[in-house]
């Protein structure tokens, strides 16, 4: 089995398997000059032959042990009928659902069609992503695609959507709703054309009190992984609820994942006694460590593998890598995490 999928299956690998979220992006040279001729990121996303390259580049370059699939996480809103556009500079941005928005202007209808262009890239993938590497897929968990459809992009305080589901809680559920039965069904559709294991990202979990935080993250999170687990039983699912500091731990138990990805403000030894013997454990390079690179590089790599790698362990980042990392300090942290044993277990990439 591949040293990924082993790992979120719950075995102790030396070296751990390494991936890093956002592996493919504006800090990599190639991605830039694709990205250019493409015209726009969406464009890239939604063409199967540029989001198959896109996806290969850090693999190709730096033999990563999991090829997430080159999407976004708004393609999903996108899917629905919702207006969606990238804005240089700014991010992404949508024309904002609010409180009392008819949610039967977004469809359902057209979402498997509209989403097509993924699944052709994911079939692509099988054929073209090297034998021992996993491939990812990958969707926005409820609560954080739904902020970004109310906020209409990226915000501060996600004041608008926390304000909706404290006044009208049950129209802000459904929307959840909707949400947990499009986003399993993209997932399990995702898993159909080649989709080795998922990850769930929940980049805004950690906005929530703890009554929040169970009600609009950890649970519609734990329903999708329920959907997913029981149409594809071997496929694992890893769950990224960013910044839910202690509650990691109700997510250890209670979210079904295989997996959890730690942010970087999450302790390693409390991590390792109170997570690790439920679930396996992905992350939690702090990316700004990773932009700096030197010694201090070095340092917190071998402290994540000597702190976390005694049991079920994937190295990855704390969140995504920012576009101005400098690429060869990715060829450092590669070079610490594998050492000399990346030889002894045949696992060496050109
Ligand atoms: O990990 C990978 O390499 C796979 C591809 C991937 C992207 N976005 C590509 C991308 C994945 C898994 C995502 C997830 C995603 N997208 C999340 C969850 C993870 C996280 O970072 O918290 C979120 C919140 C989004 C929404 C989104 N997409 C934002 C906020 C932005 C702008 C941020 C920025 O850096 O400009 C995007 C754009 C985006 N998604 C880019 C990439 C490579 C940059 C696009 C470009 O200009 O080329």
């Amino acid at each position: 089995m591949k040293p990924l999928l082993r790992a979120l299956k719950g075995k102790t690998l030396d070296p751990p398997p390494v991936w890093m979220m956002r592996q493919a992006g504006r800090y990599l040279p190639e991605y830039r000059k694709l990205r250019s001729q493409a015209g726009s990121f969406l464009d890239l996303c939604m063409t199967p032959e540029l989001a198959e390259e896109v996806t290969l580049q850090p693999i190709r370059r730096y033999g990563l042990d999991g090829a997430i699939l080159f999407s976004d996480i708004l393609v999903v809103p996108q899917a629905l009928g919702q207006k969606l556009w990238f804005e240089e500079g700014i991010g992404p941005r949508l024309e904002p659902l609010d409180e009392t928005a008819d949610l039967s202007r977004l469809s359902s209808a057209a979402f498997h069609e509209g989403l097509q262009p993924i699944y052709e890239t994911l079939k692509r993938l099988r054929k073209s992503v090297p034998e021992n590497v996993t491939r990812l897929g990958f969707a926005g968990a409820p609560w954080t695609v739904a902020s970004y459809m109310i906020e209409g992009g990226s915000s501060r305080d996600f004041f608008k959507s926390r304000l909706w589901a404290y006044r009208d809680p049950d129209g802000f559920g459904k929307l959840i709703d909707l949400l947990v039965e499009v986003t399993s069904e993209y997932l399990i559709q995702q898993v159909a054309a080649g989709a080795e294991a998922v990850q769930l990202f929940d980049s805004w979990a950690g906005i929530w009190p703890d009554e929040g935080f169970r009600r609009w993250s950890l649970s519609p999170s734990r329903r999708i992984i329920e959907k997913v687990r029981k149409d594809c039983p071997d496929v694992p699912v890893i769950f990224f609820p960013r910044g839910a500091g202690v509650l990691y731990q109700e997510c250890a138990r209670e979210s079904g994942a295989q997996a959890l990805s730690l942010d970087s403000s999450v302790p390693l030894e409390w991590a390792r006694d109170n997570l690790q013997p439920h679930v396996t454990l992905q992350g939690n390079l702090d990316p700004a460590c990773l932009m700096a690179g030197g010694a201090a590089l070095d340092e917190a790599t071998r402290r994540l593998m000597s702190v976390l790698g005694k049991g079920p362990f994937v190295f990855n980042l704390g969140h995504g890598i920012d576009k101005t990392t400098p690429p060869e300090n990715v060829d450092r942290m590669m070079q610490v995490i594998r050492g000399k044993s990346a030889q002894q277990d045949g696992r060496t990439f050109q």
